[in-house]
C-alpha cells in the first residue's frame, strides 16, 4: 500500500487559541475588507474586541459585509465606499473612521486586483490597473492612515502574494506589483519603528474559495492536472489568514516588524504553475479555455 501524505486538519479559530478581549478598545480599517481574506481577517481581529471601518468601491457589498461582521462578532462595522486608487477618497473614508471611533489601530491593506494575462496579451492599461491598485493602492492607504498610527502606536499587514518568488507566467501585474508591496512594507517599518509603528506582511498561497484562487485556477477538464501541490495536503482556509493576522496584530508580535510571512502550507517552495508550461506561453490560445472568463 502506498505511504499516505500527511493532510493538515482544517484550522481552529483564533478565540480558542488567542484571548477574547485583545483587541477591546481598538479599531482595524481595511481595505478589501467586504469579501474574501480581507473580511475574514477582520472577522477574526472583531472577534477579539475591535471596530471595525471596511473600505471597497461597491456599497452594496460591503454594507452587507459590514452587517454580517457587526452581528458574527457584536462589534461595530463601519462600511465606507473608496477606491484605493483615489487618494482623496481614502483620505475621507479615513476621516469618517475617526468620527465613528475616534482612533485608528491597525491598518489591512488588501485591495487587490488579479487576473491571468501573459505578457504579450497584456495591455499597458491592464498592467498599469493592477499596479495602481495594489501597490500605490497600498501607499495611498499608508498615508492617508499613517498620523493615526503614529498617535495610535499602531500596526500594519500589507496582504501579498508568493507569486513573486519566482517567474510565474501570467502574472506578470500582480508579481511587479506585489514586490513593490514587499519593498513598502519594509521600508515602512524601518522608518516608522522609531515611532512605535510596526509593518508586515502576510503572502496567502493557495486559499480555498475565495475570488483571487478562482481567478487564478486553471478551469476545465484537464483543470485537477495543475491543482497547487501543497506540503501540508490541503489548500489553505481564509482562517488560516485571519489567525496569522490576530497574531501579528496582538502584542505576541511585539518584537516582529518589516518581515513576510507567508501563509501557504509550504507551496512557496514547490514550483507549480496554473497553466501548462511552456504550452501556457508558446501558444496563448489554446489554454484560452482553461483561464476564468471577464465578467
Ligand atoms: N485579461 C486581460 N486584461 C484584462 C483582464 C483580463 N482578464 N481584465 C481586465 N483587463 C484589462 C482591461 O482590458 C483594461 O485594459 P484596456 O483598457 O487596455 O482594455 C484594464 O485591465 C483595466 O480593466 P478595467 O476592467 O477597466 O479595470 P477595473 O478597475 O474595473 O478592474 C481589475 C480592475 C481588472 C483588476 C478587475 O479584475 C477587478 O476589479 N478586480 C478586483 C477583484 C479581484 O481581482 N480580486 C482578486 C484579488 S487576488
Amino acid at each position: 500500500m502506498p505511504a499516505q501524505a500527511h493532510v493538515e486538519p482544517p484550522p481552529v479559530d483564533s478565540t480558542s487559541v488567542f484571548k477574547d478581549d485583545i483587541f477591546k478598545g481598538k479599531v482595524l480599517f481595511c481595505t478589501g475588507g467586504g469579501s474574501g481574506i480581507c473580511k475574514a481577517m477582520t472577522e477574526a481581529v472583531m472577534r477579539h474586541g475591535a471596530h471595525a471601518a471596511i473600505v471597497g468601491r461597491k456599497l452594496d457589498r460591503l454594507q452587507a459585509s459590514a452587517n454580517d461582521l457587526a452581528s458574527a462578532t457584536g462589534n461595530q462595522c463601519l462600511a465606507v465606499q473608496a477606491d484605493v486608487r483615489n487618494p482623496k477618497q481614502l483620505q475621507e473614508a479615513v476621516a469618517k473612521t475617526i468620527e465613528k471611533f475616534g482612533r485608528i489601530d491597525f491598518v489591512i491593506c488588501g485591495a487587490a486586483g488579479n487576473f491571468l494575462a501573459p505578457i504579450s496579451k497584456l495591455s499597458e492599461n491592464g498592467f498599469r490597473t493592477v499596479i495602481e491598485i495594489d501597490t500605490i493602492g497600498t501607499y495611498n492607504t499608508i498615508k492617508a492612515t499613517l498620523p493615526h498610527l503614529r498617535a495610535s502606536k499602531g500596526s500594519y499587514i500589507h496582504v501579498s502574494a508568493t507569486l513573486h518568488y519566482k517567474g510565474t507566467p501570467y502574472q506578470v501585474h500582480v508579481s511587479a506589483a506585489k514586490a513593490a508591496v514587499d519593498a513598502t512594507s519594509a521600508v515602512l517599518a524601518v522608518e516608522e519603528g522609531p515611532h512605535g509603528v510596526r509593518s508586515n506582511v502576510i503572502a496567502p498561497g493557495p486559499i480555498a474559495g475565495t475570488e483571487g484562487m478562482d481567478r487564478l485556477s486553471a478551469k476545465g477538464p484537464d483543470a485537477k492536472n495543475f491543482a497547487w501541490a501543497t506540503p501540508l495536503g490541503r489548500y489553505g482556509d481564509v482562517k488560516d489568514v485571519a489567525n496569522a493576522t490576530v497574531f501579528l496584530f496582538s502584542d505576541a508580535a511585539r518584537y516582529i516588524t518589516g518581515q513576510v510571512i507567508p501563509v501557504d502550507g509550504g507551496c512557496e517552495h514547490l514550483r507549480t504553475e496554473p497553466l501548462p508550461y511552456p504550452q501556457s506561453v508558446l501558444d496563448p490560445d489554446a489554454v484560452a479555455a482553461m483561464i476564468k472568463p471577464r465578467l
